[in-house]
């Protein structure tokens, strides 16, 4: 087993906890970061814990013009028993250097990041909330630094992981959301970056987020940037219906992004034997599924997000009640099953919890 060299430097002014109540999402940070650098010639170096602080950057650092930067999200929970637990942090790390190598960003050793993540966990392992809904959102992200105007991969970077205790993701928690199914903005195209978890998609997404919410919508319902048709994801989770009797997800087609909870569920639904399809699903699908009383349930999924049921479409004028507005059995199955497994009160039976 490799040794990996991360330095920590403990800070001298904790800060003060917040109550379970006063945990939104991402607003919060610990009392620690995990810091490394690149630099072309000599690769990554520098690993280090350190107290958490502004960074400190030159005003023409390649992030702030081009974006280049990509992002992860996961979570650490804690047990009765008051052992940690990371969920599926692997599966992180490599979708991390899938979106490196989309973005031109050197490749990260994933065993290192995973080692340096364990050890910033129990450095900060008081900041793990322990009420039920409540986790350790842990963002893990990588940023350009060269300072150069000039548009070409930056020679420098910076790989930072800083940590969140989190409630809901919503407003509604595990209530359905309603979601407004975008006509005109699209968020990526196949060939372009939407696989990739970079900033750049996010900001494409503002618009149309902020036109749903003036409607009273909590999120946008993303169709593929081609033809406006097809399903692709929500942009904080990926989305999954439940028509008769079959649950359906959209295909990974390269616009959308690989949701490792998409995976879970796609996962947990077939151990249960229940039926699941990855496929092309156009909205008018769903549209006519629940014209014919066939639309049983709707959800999205996401690391934030967990298992969120949708209670409601908008699509043009038409509004799509789901489940009169309610969650629905397998949802609520999914929601159990996952939140059991990463609190610890559900055997892991697909080992993907690691425990610290
Ligand atoms: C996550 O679910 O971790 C994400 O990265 C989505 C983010 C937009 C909150």
């Amino acid at each position: 087993m490799t040794t990996y060299q991360i330095t920590t430097e403990l800070t001298t002014n904790k800060k003060q906890k917040m109550t379970v109540d006063q945990l939104g999402f991402g607003q919060i940070f610990t009392d620690h970061m995990f810091v490394m650098d690149y630099t072309a010639g000599q690769g990554w170096h520098d690993a280090r814990i350190i107290p958490y602080q502004p960074l400190s950057l030159d005003p023409s650092a390649m992030v702030f013009h081009y974006g280049q930067t990509v992002f992860e999200g996961l979570k650490a929970f804690v047990t009765a028993e008051n052992e940690v637990l990371l969920f599926r942090p692997d599966r992180n790390f490599k979708r991390l250097n899938a979106s490196n190598d989309r973005l031109c960003i050197p490749t990260i050793d994933e065993e290192l990041a995973l080692e340096a993540l364990k050890q910033l966990v129990i450095v900060d392992r008081e900041w793990i909330p322990n009420a039920p809904g409540t986790s350790l959102y842990i963002r893990p992200f990588i940023i350009a630094t060269e300072p150069y105007l000039g548009v070409s991969p930056s020679k420098k970077y910076q790989f930072i992981i800083i940590m969140s205790p989190v409630g809901s993701y919503y407003k509604e928690g595990i209530n359905p959301v309603k979601i407004l199914v975008e006509q005109h903005y699209v968020r990526a195209v196949v060939g372009g970056t939407g696989e990739a978890k970079t900033g750049g998609n996010y900001a494409s997404s503002l618009k149309g987020q902020e036109l749903a919410s003036k409607e009273g919508y909590s999120q946008t319902l993303w169709l593929d940037g081609k033809e406006n048709r097809y399903v692709e994801e929500v942009g904080s989770m990926n989305i999954f219906f439940k028509i008769n009797g079959k649950v359906i997800t959209p295909a990974l087609n390269g616009s959308i992004l690989s949701g490792i909870t998409r995976d879970s569920m796609i996962q947990v639904l077939k151990s249960k034997n229940i039926p699941v399809e990855e496929r092309q699903i156009a909205f008018e699908e769903v549209l006519e599924a629940a014209k014919a009383g066939t639309l049983e349930e709707a959800f999205g999924t996401g690391t934030a997000a967990v298992i969120s049921p949708i209670g409601e479409f908008k699509w043009q004028d038409e509004k799509i009640i789901v489940n009169n507005g309610e969650i629905g059995e397998v949802t609520q199955t999914l929601y159990e099953t996952l939140t059991g497994i990463q609190n610890g009160t559900i055997e892991d039976a697909f080992g993907w919890t690691i425990k610290l």
